[in-house]
């Protein structure tokens, strides 16, 4: 660990990828980083990135610049989501709630995962205490579909009385895909841990994630047991009849698929293929984004995530018609550092790698960002 002190030297996210690869155990470290078999989608996410040239306007004044816009009607600061990522307290201990906090100060959206190791209602209430009522943003709650209906019931009427803001339905894991590097590991959950939403569920806490594996990895195991591999669209319209919380489909990498998502009358599509950690050989999400954002033609938000890591990728993704993206392992990096201060100096670098981008590209707002910004 280290005290916030050290941040300052620690100037983009890459610096912080390092140093928390110092820090951290090597099987916490692998099961962030890891992608699906060769990895190949994780790099590529990244490289999309690459694959688009900015085309900067001239002579826009942008002596002030606002990088706010919303998000469901929601406001927020930046145009910049956290993603849900699991078991946070592997990374540091207070975890989720350190997250939450960061988001609260930073006026953006926490998705909290189902895998979380803080109850939701205390990472709630982690963010109301730390200002996230007046700051803008939200607490977001991702969600597995379990074959036990009760228990996703119970949990999504739980994220509602909770306070979180919508449910965040992930789609692109009937199975786990293989992390080889949690297999070579034999990834378990540490036994101080446990998944704090399912205490309750018989069986289904930390224990399934540490009982001895058959894949090598207790986390495919888990999935394996409990996620329902025969989840259909029939499902997300159950999920919308039990919640009036809205919908956000994440996992969504097709045209056809995001027209059947606004169908079922989902409020937003997250165009991802989780982190590179499902199908190995899956399209990159920012190659994805232009054909998700044309078929949803305005009537869902789009979000991407997936190889974020400079202001101008968050620039091109918003250009590409994303109404914000989200970054997931930046944020573990920044949190293995420092706690709440890393996550914290994570969204200021990118904020301000932001308010840069926009600056040097002719755009004072957020819906100055449009395609003719790009090229290939
Ligand atoms: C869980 O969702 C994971 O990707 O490990």
């Amino acid at each position: 660990m280290t005290d916030a002190a050290d941040l300052p030297a620690l100037i983009n996210l890459d610096d912080l990828a390092r140093e928390a690869a110092r820090r951290l155990p090597t099987p916490a470290l692998d099961y962030y980083r890891s992608g699906a078999r060769d990895e190949s989608t994780l790099q590529d996410n990244r490289a999309a990135f690459g694959r688009w040239r900015l085309r900067p306007r001239v002579l826009v004044d942008v002596s002030q610049r606002d990088p706010a816009t919303t998000v469901l009607g929601q406001p927020v600061r930046l145009p910049l989501l956290v993603a849900p990522t699991a078991f946070q307290s592997m990374a540091w201990p207070q975890g989720e709630l350190a997250t939450a906090r960061a988001c609260a100060r930073a006026g953006t959206v926490m998705t909290l995962s189902t895998l979380s190791t803080w109850p939701m209602e205390a990472v709630v209430e982690a963010w109301r205490g730390a200002g996230g009522p007046e700051n803008g943003g939200a607490i977001w709650f991702q969600l597995y579909v379990y074959k036990d209906r009760d228990l996703c019931r119970a949990l999504v009427e739980r994220a509602h009385a909770a306070g979180c803001r919508a449910l965040v339905v992930t789609v692109d894991a009937p199975i786990l895909g293989t992390r080889e590097r949690d297999v070579r590991n034999r990834f378990r959950l540490p036994d101080s841990l446990n998944i704090a939403d399912l205490l309750d569920a018989a069986g289904m806490a930390g224990e399934a994630v540490r009982r001895g594996s058959p894949t090598g990895s207790q986390l495919a195991d888990f999935v394996y047991q409990v996620l329902d591999p025969a989840l259909t669209w029939a499902d997300i319209a159950w999920l919308r009849s039990i919640s009036p919380l809205p919908i956000v489909l994440k996992g969504v990498l097709r045209a056809d698929d995001a027209r059947r998502a606004v169908d079922v009358g989902c409020a937003g599509i997250l165009v991802s293929n989780h982190g590179g950690r499902q199908l190995d050989g899956a399209i990159a999400a920012l190659d994805a984004l232009p054909e998700v954002v044309a078929a949803v033609d305005g009537q869902a938000e789009v979000y991407m995530d997936g190889g974020l890591r400079r202001g101008t990728d968050l620039l091109k993704a918003l250009a590409l018609g994303a109404q914000a993206a989200f970054i997931g392992r930046p944020m573990v990096w920044g949190l293995s550092v420092a706690g709440e201060a890393g996550v914290t100096h994570v969204l200021g670098l990118l904020r301000a790698e932001l308010d840069e981008a926009m600056a040097l590209c002719g755009c004072p707002t957020v819906a100055d960002i449009g395609p003719d910004l790009l090229c290939r």
